[in-house]
This record gives C-alpha cells, structure tokens and sequence, in this order.
C-alpha cells in the first residue's frame, strides 16, 4: 500500500471550518490517520465539523480565534508544550476575499483588515510555531496563497497584494530552510467554496460563470494532497491559475490588462463596481 509522508502526523490547520480547509481536514484524519489541530473562529462549525468525523472525532480538536491575533499564536504554542504536544506540519489556509472593487472604493479598514488575515496571520503563526515544528521529523509548513498572487486584476488590488506578500514571504523562507523542512505554497484558482458570500448581490448569471472557471473544492483538495505527496513548492492548481501563471510570465502587464477586460465586458454584476468610472 502507498505510503505518504504525512500518515499519522500531527497537523495545525488554520480556516479548518469551512471549504478547501475543511475538506482538508476530513482527508487528512480519514484517509491519513492525522490528528488535525484546527482554527477558525465560528465554534459552532468546528463542532459540527467533529460531529461529521464520527468515530474519527478524536483525531480532531479545535481552538477558536481570529488567526490576525498575534498573542493567540503564541498562546498556542505554549499551550501545546503544556500538552506535551508535538506538531509536524503547519497548514497556513485561513484568508477572507474582499468584494471585488476599486481600490479608490476601499476603506483602510478593510485593506488592514485583508492583510492581517490574509498574510500577517501566517507571519504570527510561523513566529510562534515554526521552532516547535522544526523540532519534527517531517517538519512542513504550507502556505496558502492564491492566483491572484500571480497575476493582479482589476477589483482585486488588496487581496492579490496580501496573497503576493504571502507568496514572497513563503519563497523566502523555504530558501533560508532549504533542507531542514518542506514549505510548499498553494496558489488556487476560483474554488467552488463559500468565500464569495461577501460579494455584492451575485447575480444567478454571476454565479454560473463563476462556476464554469471554478474548481470542485475536493478535487482542488485531491491536487493540494498530491502535491503534499511529492513535497511540490509550487502548487499551481485550476485551470485559470495556470492561465494566469503562464500569462503572467509570457506577458507581464498585458495579462492583467488582457484578463481585467474580459471582466469588464462580462458585464458581471460582482464586478460592477470595478468598472464604474
Ligand atoms: N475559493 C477560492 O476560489 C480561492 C481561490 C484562491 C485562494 N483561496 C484561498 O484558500 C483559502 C481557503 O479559502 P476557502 O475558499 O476555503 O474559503 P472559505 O470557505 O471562506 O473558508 C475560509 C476559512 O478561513 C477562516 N477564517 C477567515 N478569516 C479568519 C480569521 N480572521 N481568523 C480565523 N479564521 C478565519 C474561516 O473560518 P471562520 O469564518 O469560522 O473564522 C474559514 O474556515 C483562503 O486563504 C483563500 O484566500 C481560495
């Protein structure tokens, strides 16, 4: 039978309640043997979540906090070390995606609010975490990042910045530990997973197109299991990321401008705003 690296390890998860971190979760204690130490903040769909792992639920437990809390992480860590608990790998996948809009249009509330979710978090997680991690034998850190770390669109400045910056950071530190740990970096194009709930009143046309380019949450799952597998750096994965990977790199700027066209002429309402001069 195959055997993975990542059998029976103890792995913290951050956005464990919901879409691509939740599933996830689910594959790594049913078929891993993990023992998944998740975060988020909604208690109420952790819970359920260990509910759903049946007699599974023990490899399963959870704290409830907002990842951009630094203290939190290292409250964790000392937690963990009471515990006599040794994790293996760091999962970094919690992140919000602000409404698609202007830059011009975003208070610096939100554009703080997205980068310390969306790239400090993981900066606090790995100050924390990253000695206790190192300690293991099959240390790993994995980042995720998105598409939009590849490529900047229009109505996407802050979060493609915060993903970029997460992207950065994670390149950087896997040379500085180059042969001392795996750190893999994520970036998924559109998956189907509720993280477009914050996007203006989505149309029903909104929502088809959305799914045509979007990816199954369990196959988006299927590729970051297998790509853990091999320990791949790079976790390009979606059809559109590719598209914006490759484009990006044989186009520069003229791809942002190519594919922030093709957006403005699907007159799409979720990027209605973007447009409006
Ligand atoms: N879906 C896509 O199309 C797509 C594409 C590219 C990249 N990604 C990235 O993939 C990752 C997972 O996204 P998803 O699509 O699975 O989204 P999702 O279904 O909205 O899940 C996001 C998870 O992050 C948690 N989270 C958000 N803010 C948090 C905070 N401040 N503190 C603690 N936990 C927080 C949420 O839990 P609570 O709300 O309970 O806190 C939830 O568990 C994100 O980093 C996202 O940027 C997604």
């Amino acid at each position: 039978m195959k055997k993975w690296w990542f059998d029976y390890k103890t792995v913290i998860l951050s956005g464990a309640s919901s879409g691509i971190g939740k599933d996830l979760t689910i594959r790594l204690i049913k078929d891993h043997g993990c023992k998944v130490i998740g975060i988020a903040r909604t208690e109420s769909k952790l819970a359920a979540l260990k509910e759903e792992l049946g007699n599974k639920a023990d490899n399963f437990s959870y704290y409830t906090f907002d990842v951009s809390e630094k203290e939190k992480w290292f409250e964790l860590a000392e937690t963990l070390k009471k515990e006599n608990i040794q994790p293996d790998i760091l999962i970094n996948n919690a992140g919000i995606l602000p409404k698609f809009d202007r830059f011009a249009n975003y208070t610096l509330e939100e554009v703080d609010k997205a980068m310390e979710i969306n790239f400090f978090s993981s900066v606090y997680s790995m100050k924390a975490l990253m000695p206790v991690i190192m300690k293991s034998e099959s240390s790993a850190i994995i980042n995720v990042a998105s598409s939009a770390a590849l490529c900047s669109l229009a109505g996407t400045s802050v979060y493609s910045a915060s993903k970029a910056a997460l992207k950065s950071f994670t390149d950087a530190v896997r040379e500085e530990h180059r042969g001392e740990m795996y750190v893999g970096l994520v970036c998924p194009g559109f998956t189907k997973t509720d993280i477009f709930r914050n996007q203006s009143e989505s149309s029903s046309k909104s929502e088809k197109a959305m799914n045509m380019v979007s990816t199954d949450c369990d196959k988006m799952v299927d590729l970051i299991i297998d790509g853990m597998y091999h320990k791949k750096e790079d976790m390009v994965f979606g059809m559109d990321a590719h598209m914006m990977d490759v484009g990006n790199k044989a186009l520069g700027t003229t791809c942002s401008k190519v594919a922030s066209k093709v957006m403005e002429i699907s007159g799409l309402e979720i990027f209605k705003e973007v447009f409006r001069r």
